[in-house]
């Protein structure tokens, strides 16, 4: 594998979590945000994570605490942050983990196109949009992959490796090896929409806000009922928070307009009106259900 230096474009949510894990699998990375607030946050959220990993690996018995320490400290050491995009000209390769709108994704990879050295590969950490028409505007299209991971990043052992019809084979090789140097397991999959978990995930997350909206049965009895009928970690009211209300309808909102028939992609009207009051879930304390911290009150 040829990547070494691996840059992040967003340090919310997904994108601090990516940089956790490329950094933990040896890669050096840049995290860039738009703002410094933002990537302040992002890298608050890695450290506090790091932290958390090694107290849970000296409780485990996997290791000293100063290894542990000597270990989180190595892994931070790989990151640097900036709010300056001329800091990923020289990455071998180029994760976009921006905000669910297929217009400022494109934008981006067009300026990256022209950015970054001919060599970098370009990927997409989309939810829902095709990864042809962000490979199209990025200029290099044999050069671009999605590279779907999992939220919380640093627990979920799963990245979704999706090749578009252009996509070069050892392109495609590189991002399934890095995937799994970052301790995922890859599975591969073709340019659809939602790849393979979404496009089974999000409608079932649809439907049971409808159900609620129709009064079949509360939040938390729709949660507890998936979770103890099925097995579920989460149900999927509480999932839905836990992924953010405004990315939640971004994704079905994009279906629908590319698929106005198709009912399983129908937005949730209780799923507008929370975003509209601001509620995106345990990103801003409120959504379905209240929140603090991680934690669901
Ligand atoms: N970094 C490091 N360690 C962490 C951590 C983090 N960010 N978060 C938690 N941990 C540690 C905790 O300290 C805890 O350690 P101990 O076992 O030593 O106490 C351990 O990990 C487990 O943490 P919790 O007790 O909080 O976790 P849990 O057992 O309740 O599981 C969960 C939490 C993994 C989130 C689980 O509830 C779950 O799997 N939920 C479903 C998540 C899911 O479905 N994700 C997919 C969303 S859809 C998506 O991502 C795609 C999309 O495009 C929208
Ligand atoms: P988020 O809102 O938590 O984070 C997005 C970050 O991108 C913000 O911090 C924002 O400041 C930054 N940003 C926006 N435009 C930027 C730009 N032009 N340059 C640099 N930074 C910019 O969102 P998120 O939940 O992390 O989602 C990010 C992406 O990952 C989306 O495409 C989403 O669909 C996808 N995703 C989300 C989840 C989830 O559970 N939330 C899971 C898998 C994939």
């Amino acid at each position: 594998m040829t990547i070494q230096k691996v840059g992040v474009v967003g340090c919310g949510l997904m994108g601090h979590g990516i940089v956790q894990v490329a950094a933990q699998g040896g890669f050096q990375v840049v995290a860039v945000e738009a703002e410094q607030k933002f990537l302040d946050g992002g890298l608050a959220r890695i450290d506090k994570s790091l932290a958390k990993l090694a107290e849970k690996s000296v409780k485990d018995g996997k290791a000293t605490a100063e290894a542990a320490q000597a270990k989180a400290s190595e892994t931070r050491a790989r990151i640097v942050g900036s709010t300056d995009r001329k800091t990923l000209a020289d990455c071998d390769l180029v994760i976009e983990a921006i905000v669910e709108n297929l217009d400022v994704k494109k934008q981006l990879f067009k300026e990256l196109g022209a950015l970054c050295k001919p060599s970098t590969i370009f990927a997409s950490n989309t939810s829902s949009f095709p990864i042809t028409d962000m490979a199209q505007a990025s200029g290099r299209p044999e050069r671009f992959v999605g590279l779907h991971f999992f939220n919380p990043v640093q627990l979920m052992k799963l990245v979704e490796v999706v090749r578009t019809a252009k996509t070069e084979d050892d392109v495609f090789a590189q991002a399934r090896a890095f995937g799994e140097a970052c301790g995922k397991t890859a599975v591969s999959c073709k340019d659809t929409p939602g790849f393979v978990v979404n496009r089974l995930l999000v409608p079932y997350m649809a439907e049971a806000m409808k159900m609620l909206e129709r009064g079949d049965a509360s939040a938390q009895d729709i949660d507890t009922a998936m979770k103890l009928g099925c097995g579920y970690p989460m149900g999927p009211i509480e999932l839905t928070d836990y992924v953010g209300l405004d990315t939640t309808l971004f994704i079905v909102e994009g279906w629908t307009k590319r698929y106005p028939n198709d009912p399983s992609f129908a937005v949730p009207t209780l799923l507008r009106d929370l975003v509209k009051q601001g509620k995106l879930g345990r990103k801003t304390g409120q959504g379905f259900y209240k929140w603090e911290g991680d934690k669901r009150v």
